[in-house]
C-alpha cells in the first residue's frame, strides 16, 4: 500500500503502514485536502486485514503538523466553522477507534490541530525537538478537532486549561513529564525505530485482544458504558483461537503464536 497524494505519502512494510503528512513547506498544516486524503486512508485501513499497525508522522525535521491550515480560515462563519470542527472530529475519531494500534511519531511542532492529531493516536513518541501546544486562543478560536477533550484526558484539567488558555508551547521533556507523550527518544534518528519497536511488541500479542483494549479504554471516555464494553470484549476474546493458544502456551511453557482469530 505505497501511495502518494498531493498531501500524504504512505509506505507499507511487514504490515506496518507509515502515513507521512507531506506539506513540509507549510509545516504539514492540515488543509481540507489533507484531511480528506487522511479520511480515505483511514477508512481503507479499517477494512484492510494486511495492515497490523500504523505510524503517523510529518515530512521533514521541523514539524509533525503546525495545526489546521490558517490560510483556509478566511471567510469562515459560525455555521461552516462548526462543520469544519465536526468534520475534523470525525476523521480524528477514526484514528482513536482504529482497531489496530496507531502511534504518532512526533518529529517537531505539534500545534493546534497537529497536537490534536497526535492525541487522537493511541500512543505518542517524541523526538527531542518536538513542541506541543494549543495556540488557538492567539487566533481568537479554541481547539476544534477534539483538543479540549483529549488534552484534558491525557494531562488533567488544570494543565489542559493552562495550556489552552495561555496558548503556551511545551517542549518534549515537559510533554513526557505531564503524560502528553509516552516516550521521548534521544535523537531524531531514533524516532521511527522506537515506534517500530513499540509496534512490534504490541503486534506480538493477540490482535483481537489489542482491539478489545482500545475499544474498552475508549468506552471510558464517553463512547459507551466502559464496564459493559470491557465485559463484552473480554467475552469476545475468550471465544477466539488466540485465547486457546495463549493459555495453552502458558501451560506448556512456550511462547504463544497468535493468528488473530
Ligand atoms: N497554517 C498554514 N500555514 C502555516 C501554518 C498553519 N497552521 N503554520 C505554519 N505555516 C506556514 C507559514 O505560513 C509559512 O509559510 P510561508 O513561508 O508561505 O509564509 C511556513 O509554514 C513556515 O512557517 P513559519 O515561517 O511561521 O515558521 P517559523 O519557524 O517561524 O514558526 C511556528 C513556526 C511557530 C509553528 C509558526 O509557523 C506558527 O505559529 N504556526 C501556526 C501555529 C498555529 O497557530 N496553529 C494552530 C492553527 S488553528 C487550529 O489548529 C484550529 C483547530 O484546532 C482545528
Amino acid at each position: 500500500m505505497n501511495t502518494q497524494t498531493q498531501t500524504l505519502k504512505t509506505t507499507e512494510k511487514d504490515g506496518v503502514l507509515m502515513i507521512i503528512l507531506n506539506r513540509p513547506e507549510a509545516l504539514n498544516a492540515l488543509n481540507q485536502l489533507l484531511l480528506s486524503d487522511l479520511r480515505q486512508i483511514l477508512e481503507d485501513i479499517h477494512l484492510n486485514p494486511e495492515i497490523k499497525g500504523i505510524i503517523l508522522t510529518g515530512a521533514g525535521e521541523k514539524a509533525f503538523a503546525a495545526g489546521a491550515d490558517i490560510k483556509e480560515f478566511t471567510g469562515l462563519d459560525e455555521h461552516n466553522a462548526r462543520e469544519l470542527a465536526e468534520n475534523g472530529q470525525k476523521i480524528f475519531s477514526l484514528i482513536e477507534n482504529c482497531p489496530k494500534p496507531v502511534i504518532a511519531a512526533v518529529n517537531g511542532f505539534a500545534l493546534g490541530g497537529g497536537c490534536e492529531l497526535a492525541m487522537a493516536c493511541h500512543l505518542r513518541v517524541a523526538a527531542p525537538n518536538a513542541k506541543f501546544g494549543q495556540p488557538e486562543v492567539n487566533l481568537g478560536i479554541i481547539p476544534g478537532y477534539g483538543g479540549t477533550q483529549r488534552l484534558t484526558q491525557l494531562v488533567g484539567k488544570g494543565r489542559a486549561l493552562e495550556l489552552m488558555m495561555t496558548g503556551d508551547m511545551v517542549d518534549a521533556e515537559t510533554a513526557l513529564q505531564i503524560g502528553l507523550v509516552n516516550h521521548l527518544v534521544g535523537s531524531h534518528e531514533e524516532l521511527l525505530p522506537r515506534c517500530h519497536k513499540l509496534l512490534d511488541k504490541i503486534n506480538s500479542k493477540a490482535p483481537l485482544a489489542i482491539t478489545g483494549v482500545i475499544e474498552s479504554v475508549n468506552a471510558f471516555y464517553g463512547q459507551g458504558d466502559g464496564y459493559k464494553t470491557e465485559a463484552d470484549c473480554f467475552g469476545k476474546c475468550a471465544a477466539t483461537e488466540d485465547f486457546m493458544e495463549g493459555t495453552n502456551a502458558f501451560i506448556e511453557k512456550r511462547p504463544p503464536s497468535f493468528s488473530g482469530k
